[in-house]
């Protein structure tokens, strides 16, 4: 894996840890974090090592605080449109990874940094956990995907609830609206990802990734998700870890997964 500026990267027993390494801008995503997302996210699909990914942040204040102000200050009526569909598509490389993607806030998971944690598959918080879309107090809205993924995660009155308030809400009751799937502790937080993950992985890998897709499906205005399903269901009825999983239970054995 190359090597990066803003983030860290450390793959251990197939789950790639990513950490955003700007403690001192509170992990705010600049550009090129930005770039530096993608390219780590370009590379994981064919990567057979990486299993699953887990995202968090440095220090121990924030996750993400946001998209870089300073680089937002900078943006003017032409720039803003690609500033906003560049972040949105780094997003969406998170949201459509074949492999499952959590996010572990550990602290502030403002504006881009809730969108960030949006476009993983699951977010674990931990208690210090603040997530907020507070840009309109900026004077802009959030522009990588933020509008969109809230309305889904929480639905369409408690999304503009936050949006138009700009306020942010506590890791207990982001659960409670099910912006998260999961608080503990600090101590506990990548421990509890690593359950979920250990948990996920057990299954055959491919279904999981048919899952994401349909999923996924559900949120595209262009795709029928119910077709989508129906050929998912298909493609998984070719492997080797269908045949594998329904010999094994009939067999009366755990099956080995092999991802084919
Ligand atoms: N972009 C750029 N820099 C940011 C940032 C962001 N989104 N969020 C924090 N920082 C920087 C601060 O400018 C400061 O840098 P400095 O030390 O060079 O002055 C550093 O990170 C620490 O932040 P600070 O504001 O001093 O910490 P705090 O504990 O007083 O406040 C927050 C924490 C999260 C409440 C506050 O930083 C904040 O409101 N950040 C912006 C959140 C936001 O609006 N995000 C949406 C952006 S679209």
């Amino acid at each position: 894996m190359a090597a990066y500026i803003n983030l860290l990267t450390e793959l251990q027993d197939g789950i790639l840890k990513i950490t955003i390494n700007r403690a001192d801008k509170l992990n705010a995503l600049n550009t090129a974090t930005l770039e530096e997302l993608r390219d780590v996210f370009a590379g994981i699909i064919d990567n057979t090592d990486v299993k699953a990914v887990i995202i968090t942040g440095a220090g121990e204040k924030a996750f993400v605080a946001g998209a870089d102000i300073k680089e937002i200050s900078e943006v003017n009526e032409l720039t803003a449109r690609k500033f906003s569909e560049n972040g949105q598509e780094v997003f969406k490389l998170i949201e459509t990874c074949t492999k499952p993607v959590i996010a572990a806030v550990n602290g502030f998971a403002l504006g881009g940094g809730c969108e960030l944690a949006m476009a993983c598959h699951l977010r674990v918080a931990n208690y210090n956990a603040r997530f907020g879309l507070p840009e309109v107090s900026l004077g802009i809205i959030p522009g990588y995907g933020g509008t969109q993924r809230l309305t889904q995660l929480v639905g369409k009155g408690k999304a503009i609830e936050l949006m138009m308030t700009g306020e942010m809400v506590v890791a207990e009751e982001a659960k409670n609206i099910g912006l998260v799937n999961y608080v503990t502790t600090n101590e506990d937080l990548m421990a509890k990802c690593e359950e979920l993950l250990e948990k996920i992985l057990a299954n055959a890998p491919l279904a999981i990734a048919q899952v994401l897709e349909c999923v996924n499906a559900a949120y595209d205005p262009s795709e029928n998700g119910f077709q989508t399903e129906a050929n998912s269901f298909g493609i998984c009825c070719k492997t080797d870890d269908f045949r594998e999983g329904v010999t094994a239970f009939l067999e009366k054995r755990q099956p080995e997964f092999k991802g084919e």
